[in-house]
């Protein structure tokens, strides 16, 4: 070992307290994991956009490894394009979500999304790796992390699997953490907690990744499962349908040949702002978005599609089956009716008929959505 990996242990407490000091750790026993965990055996290397693959040797690799960022440690070609499918993720963010996880002593854990092993590893770290399960759709990345794991000493059980199926083979388990983004949360993890335990995800559309946040869901003896979002700046990425392709959005084939055009007192910004792009999602399930000079772009899954510039009162160009920025529209007069809700006022609930986004109000009580 180099005098820097020697000195890999100090990097980490100050990790720690970096993580403690800005709030993201409140909790002594995550404190100690994040000291404890040799961060640097996970992230053997990583993708930089601009100095390409840095690896464990190049002196930027060590800092960027004990920092606060994402590091990307995956990337895969796609339809033409570079596409990152796996990170660890900024430490922050996945502290933030160990403490909501509210785990304690002897409770048992799977994890979705197992990446470079390091969230495992915290996790065997403060509960012991025998209550740690955690699964990944990739066989090479489960393969990688298992030797990483064992390397640190920890040895959890690893499987490769598509994710949205849970891991029947260990549960019930207490707690379910999704560390990759699903669109709705699948009916497989709530079967697999035992009532009273806890799922939590990050719930995002693949295609308009402005909207979601993360779910707290306490999963109930009937089989249905409900919580409160919580606001988080930084999301995961998409998951995988399959290992062969990223959690990229289905492309929409529009018809750009008619195109009609008019104003409209709701800009693209309706499609960045926390809680109302969550209601615009609700009314174009299979929405993607995306920003474009001056504006932004939505396509809706029936080929509708509609351009809108940022500036109020807004240029709306649009075409296809419908004038799918009235939805848009729609989402904003609910938004501003119910007093501007922000992503905490919603929550989520999860039962036999799928999932449906509430409005928990003032009084945190759940309502419907008009
Ligand atoms: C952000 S990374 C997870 C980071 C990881 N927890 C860590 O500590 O390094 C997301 C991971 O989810 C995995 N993934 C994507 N789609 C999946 C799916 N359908 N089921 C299970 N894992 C999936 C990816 O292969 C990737 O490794």
């Amino acid at each position: 070992m180099t005098d820097d990996l020697d000195g890999w242990r100090g990097r980490a407490a100050a990790l720690a307290e970096g993580l403690a000091r800005q709030g993201a750790i409140t909790d002594s026993a995550w404190r100690e994991a994040v000291a404890a965990v040799p961060r640097h055996v996970f992230v053997p290397a990583f993708h930089d956009d601009e100095a390409g693959v840095v690896r464990a040797g190049d002196p930027r690799w060590l800092d960027a490894v004990y920092s606060d960022d994402t590091l990307v440690t995956q990337r895969k070609e796609h339809d033409g394009s570079a596409w990152s499918t796996s990170s660890t993720t900024r430490p922050s963010l996945m502290l933030r979500m160990l403490e909501l996880l509210d785990v304690s002593d002897g409770m048992t854990v799977l994890e979705i999304g197992t990446g470079t092993g390091y969230n495992a590893a915290l996790l065997s770290e403060r509960l012991g790796a025998e209550n740690v399960t955690s699964v990944d759709i990739d066989p090479e990345l489960v393969e990688a992390a298992r030797g990483r794991l064992a390397g640190a000493g920890y040895v959890p059980r690893l499987e490769a699997r598509d994710g949205a199926l849970g891991c029947p083979g260990r549960a019930p388990y207490d707690r379910v953490i999704a560390t990759v983004a699903f669109e709705r949360v699948p009916r497989a993890w709530i079967g697999q907690v035992r009532p009273g335990g806890v799922v939590l995800a990050d719930v995002r559309p693949r295609g308009m990744t402005w909207a979601g946040a993360l779910a707290l869901l306490t999963v109930g003896a009937d089989g249905t499962a409900g919580g409160p979002l919580v606001s988080c700046t930084w999301g995961f990425m998409s998951a995988r349908p399959d290992v062969s392709r990223p959690g990229a959005p289905e492309p929409v084939h529009i018809d750009a040949t008619s195109v009609r055009s008019r104003t409209s007192e709701v800009g693209a910004g309706a499609l960045r702002t926390p809680g109302l792009s969550l209601l615009i999602w609700q009314r174009l399930p299979g929405i993607n978005a995306y920003s474009e000079a001056g504006g932004a772009q939505i396509t809706a899954p029936d080929g509708s599609w509609a351009k809108a510039s940022g500036r109020v009162p807004a240029h709306v160009e649009h075409g296809g089956p419908s004038d799918v920025w009235t939805r848009v529209e729609e989402a904003h007069a609910w938004w501003v009716g119910h007093g501007r809700p922000g992503v905490e006022d919603f929550g989520l609930a999860v039962g036999p008929d799928g999932q449906r986004l509430v409005h928990r109000g003032r009084g945190r009580g759940m309502g419907g959505l008009g």
